[in-house]
C-alpha cells in the first residue's frame, strides 16, 4: 500500500492519514519483539458499524432476561427467552450448534464456571446465583456479553464475590487502552482478586470478535502486566474474567462434555464485556 493510495480500510482517506502511522508504529512493537495483531484483526469503520447493531441486540437480549428472571424458572425458560427475543428481532442465538452446544445460551449456576447448558430440571432456587452468557449473530457479524444474576436473596459470600468480580472486570476496561497490552488488563483483574483471596480461572479465557464468534488473540487474565498482544486501535475482544472463591481449578461434566464445575466446590463468578480499542481508549460494545 502506498502512502497516497486510499486506505485497506475503506475510510475513504488516504493511507498516510489513516492506517500509515498506525502500522508504523506497530511495526516499532514488532521490532522490539512484542507480540502484534496482524492486520485482520483491526476492524474497518464499516465492520465496526455492523458489529455496533449486533452488540446493541445482545445488550437487549441481556436486559430481556434481566426483566423476567426469578425463582421458580428454569434455565430452559431462559434458553427460550433468549431464543425467541434474539430471533424475532432478526437475530441468530450464536451458541445454538456452536461446535455440538445444543442451547442458544451458556447459564452457569453457583459452583459451575461456564457454559452451563440450560434444561428444564434445573430449577432457579432463591439464594441462587447464575450468570447468563449471551452472544448473538446479526447481519454475519457476532457479539458476545454476560451477567451475573442473583435470585432473591443471596448469601454475603455471593454477594461480595459478585462484587468484587463485577470490580474487577472495571479495573480490566480502566487498563485497557490503545499502544497497552492485553497484560495489562489480566494484571488489573488478577491482582483484585488476590488482593480479595480469590483466584482467576487459567486456560479458559477471552477472545477477539466480530467477524466470528471467536477470534484471535486468546486473552487470558492472569498474565503479567506489559506482556501478551498489543493493544491497537479497531481491535475487538472481550473481557470476561472467571473468579472463583477457592481454587481456580475446575473440571469439565463429563456427560454433557460443556459444563465447566469448580473442582472444590466452591462458587464462580464470571462478567463479560465486549470491547473496542479507539484512538484514544476502549468503548464498551455490549455488556
Ligand atoms: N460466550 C461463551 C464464550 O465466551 C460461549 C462459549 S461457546 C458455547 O465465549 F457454545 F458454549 F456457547
Ligand atoms: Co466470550
Amino acid at each position: 500500500m502506498e502512502r497516497n493510495d486510499f486506505c485497506w480500510c475503506g475510510s475513504g482517506k488516504k493511507y498516510k492519514k489513516c492506517h500509515m502511522p498506525i502500522e508504523e508504529r506497530i511495526k516499532l512493537h514488532e521490532e522490539k519483539g512484542e507480540i502484534v495483531p496482524t492486520r485482520d484483526l483491526l476492524k474497518t469503520p464499516e465492520q465496526i458499524e455492523k458489529i455496533k447493531k449486533s452488540a446493541a441486540l445482545n445488550t437487549a437480549v441481556l436486559d430481556e432476561v434481566a426483566s423476567k428472571i426469578c425463582a421458580g424458572m428454569s434455565t430452559a425458560d431462559i434458553d427460550r427467552i433468549v431464543h425467541d427475543f434474539t430471533t424475532k428481532n432478526g437475530g441468530i442465538p450464536a451458541p445454538l450448534g456452536y461446535q455440538g452446544f445444543p442451547k442458544s445460551v451458556c447459564t452457569s449456576l453457583n459452583n459451575e464456571v461456564c457454559h452451563g447448558i440450560p434444561d428444564e430440571g434445573i430449577i432457579l432456587q432463591e439464594g441462587d446465583i447464575i450468570n447468563v452468557d449471551v452472544s448473538t449473530i446479526l447481519d454475519g457479524y457476532y457479539s458476545d456479553a454476560s451477567r451475573m444474576f442473583k435470585i432473591g436473596k443471596v448469601s454475603e459470600r455471593a454477594e461480595r464475590l459478585i462484587r468484587v468480580t463485577e470490580e474487577c472486570v472495571e479495573l480490566g476496561l480502566a487498563a485497557a487502552k490503545p499502544w497497552g497490552h492485553l497484560g495489562d488488563i489480566a494484571d488489573a483483574i488478577n491482582s483484585h482478586a488476590k488482593a480479595n483471596g480469590y483466584s482467576v480461572v487459567e486456560d479458559i479465557g477471552g477472545h477477539g470478535i466480530g467477524l466470528e464468534f471467536h477470534e484471535e488473540p486468546f486473552v487470558s487474565y492472569v498474565t503479567p502486566k506489559g506482556s501478551e498482544m498489543l493493544l491497537v486501535p479497531g481491535m475487538m475482544f472481550t473481557i470476561e474474567p472467571m473468579i472463583n472463591e477457592g481454587s481456580p481449578d475446575f473440571f469439565v461434566d463429563e456427560d454433557n462434555g460443556w459444563t465447566v464445575y469448580t473442582e472444590d466446590d466452591g462458587l464462580s463468578a464470571q462478567i463479560e464485556y465486549m470491547v473496542l480499542i479507539t484512538n484514544d481508549g476502549v468503548e464498551i460494545l455490549t455488556k
